[in-house]
């Protein structure tokens, strides 16, 4: 089992396959960076599941696969068939902008993924174009309603920003609530990559427009990075808020770049390359680096400080 210095098990590993993306969402990747890691740097599926296979035999329970966009990457259904053949009990996960979902939805639930977690800032089509730059909401409401037609476990995720989707809170909740899906409103986590001058909305806030129209009640915090409640007619939503002193409490994740980077908390930038022991079949020294990397996760991040995070969310996926 991987115990961190602050006692927390770390059982979740998310997994960016690539970094690249077809969406320019504002908090994210507004703008192209200037130049993509070569080819040659990027991990192949079989290199990322040698090292995984060593993660799940050390207790790692879940895995997400993310991005940048994850289905741009090239036959992702055979790495999800790698990953569920090696363990079938796997919480087996994917966070997607959810555009090519409607092709995809099928194969990926035939390959063993089980759920998704799906990006929907805005129903409106011009402010989803304005978040993501890009024509959008079409396809990623059908990818919504393909994933939820094969079978999969299905959350919507919306990063809710000051004067840009903030008036369209209930009208997400209620679109949600009737497909009978969890809804999740995040708190913008602020990175010198986003478009400047956008302005989170702190979750209470959140939470009082809501309860204008529907009343709930907190649920028990269970481990994962949510706070979720439930309406009084048994509908459960959910808030990420990790500019809230406790967020980090319950933290029980690393994460994987594309390019081998490991990563142990998403607001800094250090990282340790297991690459190199990948690539020479070290085994022993990529656990020895995975065992540092738990070690050293810090106790919180400084989203908490009102700091803004150096690290390309597009890296890590979110
Ligand atoms: N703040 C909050 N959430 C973010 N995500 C990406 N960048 C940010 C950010 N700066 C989340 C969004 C997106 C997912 C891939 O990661 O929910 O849908
Ligand atoms: Fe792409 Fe996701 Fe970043 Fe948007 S948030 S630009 S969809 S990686």
């Amino acid at each position: 089992m991987l115990k961190d210095s602050f006692e927390r098990t770390i059982d979740y590993i998310r997994v960016s396959v690539t970094s690249r993306c077809n969406f320019r969402c504002l908090y994210c990747m507004p703008n192209t960076p200037f130049e993509w890691e070569p080819r040659e740097n990027i991990l192949s599926y079989e290199e990322m599941f040698e090292f995984l296979r060593l993660a799940i035999d050390e207790g790692v329970k879940k895995i997400r696969i993310t991005g940048g966009e994850p289905l741009l990457r090239k036959d992702l259904d055979r790495f999800i068939k790698m990953l569920y053949d090696y363990k079938p009990s796997l919480d087996l996960a994917l966070t997607t902008n959810g555009y090519y979902l409607p092709e995809y939805a099928k194969k990926l639930k035939d390959a063993g993924l089980k759920r998704v977690n799906i990006s929907l800032d805005s129903l409106k089509p011009e402010i989803a174009a304005k978040i993501a730059q890009k024509d959008v909401l079409k396809k990623v409401l059908s990818g919504i309603d393909a994933a939820i037609d094969v079978g999969l476990g299905v959350k919507l995720n919306t990063v809710v920003m000051k004067g840009i989707n903030d008036n369209e809170i209930i009208d997400l909740f209620e679109y949600a609530k009737n497909k009978n899906i969890t809804i999740r409103f995040i708190e913008f986590m602020e990175n010198e990559r986003a478009y400047p001058g956008i302005k989170r909305v702190d979750s209470k806030e959140v939470l009082d427009i809501i309860v204008k129209k529907y009343s709930f009640t907190e649920l028990p915090k269970d481990n994962s990075a949510s706070k979720y409640y439930e309406t009084d007619d048994g509908y459960r939503f959910g808030i990420i808020e990790p500019h809230n002193e406790d967020f980090c409490k319950s933290c029980n994740r690393i994460r994987l770049t594309a390019e081998g980077y490991l990563i142990p908390c998403l607001f800094f930038t250090e990282s340790y390359n297991i690459k190199e022991a990948i690539r020479k079949g070290d085994i022993k020294k990529a656990a020895e680096i995975l065992r540092d990397v738990v070690k050293n996760k810090p106790e919180k991040n400084d989203w908490q400080d009102n700091e803004v995070s150096e690290r390309a969310f597009w890296e890590t996926g979110g």
